[in-house]
């Protein structure tokens, strides 16, 4: 048995949803990532989930797994896999400080704990600005992070060009 069990049913549905694009991108000869059907194959696959946001890249829906609240994040394999290494740059002892876990991931989805919306006070934003500039992650704006618990993580940064 594999150590982590947790999340395997919703990630065998994510791994759904990537062959439902895919087979989607195959028949209609589609050249880029069919923004317009993720909607409707995350309704399909995922029907307790919700819409709760979406930026340039990303469509983002909640979900429940047990009793926490995870997001599910939809997005091309480019963008999916950029993600993914962002996350790692940040050294494993402060990686979960300031960013928000992201538990795996397929070819076009990720998971990632659920953050509150609140109002960033400067402060922390410039403190998790500067704490995360060094291993090479920007973007850090106030959309770009949430509340855990008492504390603020970011959710999502950009590779800084090396
Ligand atoms: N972990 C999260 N918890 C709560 N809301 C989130 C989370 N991740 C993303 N969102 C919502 O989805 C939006 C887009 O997600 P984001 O990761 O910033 O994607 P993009 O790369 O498209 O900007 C966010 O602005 C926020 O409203
Ligand atoms: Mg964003």
């Amino acid at each position: 048995m594999p150590k982590r069990t947790r999340h395997i049913s919703l990630k065998k549905k994510a791994e759904m949803v990537d062959a439902i694009i895919d087979h989607y991108i195959k028949v209609r000869k589609r050249k880029n990532f069919p923004k317009k059907i993720v909607e409707p194959v995350l309704k399909l696959v995922f029907p307790e989930s919700h819409y709760i946001g979406r930026g340039f890249h990303k469509v983002v829906h909640a979900i429940y797994s047990r009793s926490f609240k995870r997001v599910i994040k939809i997005s091309n394999f480019k963008s999916t896999n950029r993600d993914w290494d962002l996350y790692h740059r940040l050294p494993r002892t402060i990686r979960n400080l300031y960013f928000a876990k992201i538990y795996w991931h397929t070819k076009y989805c990720s998971l990632q704990k659920f953050g509150r919306k609140a109002v960033v006070p400067q402060v922390q934003l410039e403190k998790l600005k500067r704490r995360v500039k060094q291993y090479g992650l920007t973007d850090v704006r106030a959309e770009n992070i949430r509340k855990f618990g008492k504390g603020f993580k970011i959710i999502d940064a950009y590779p800084a060009r090396t």
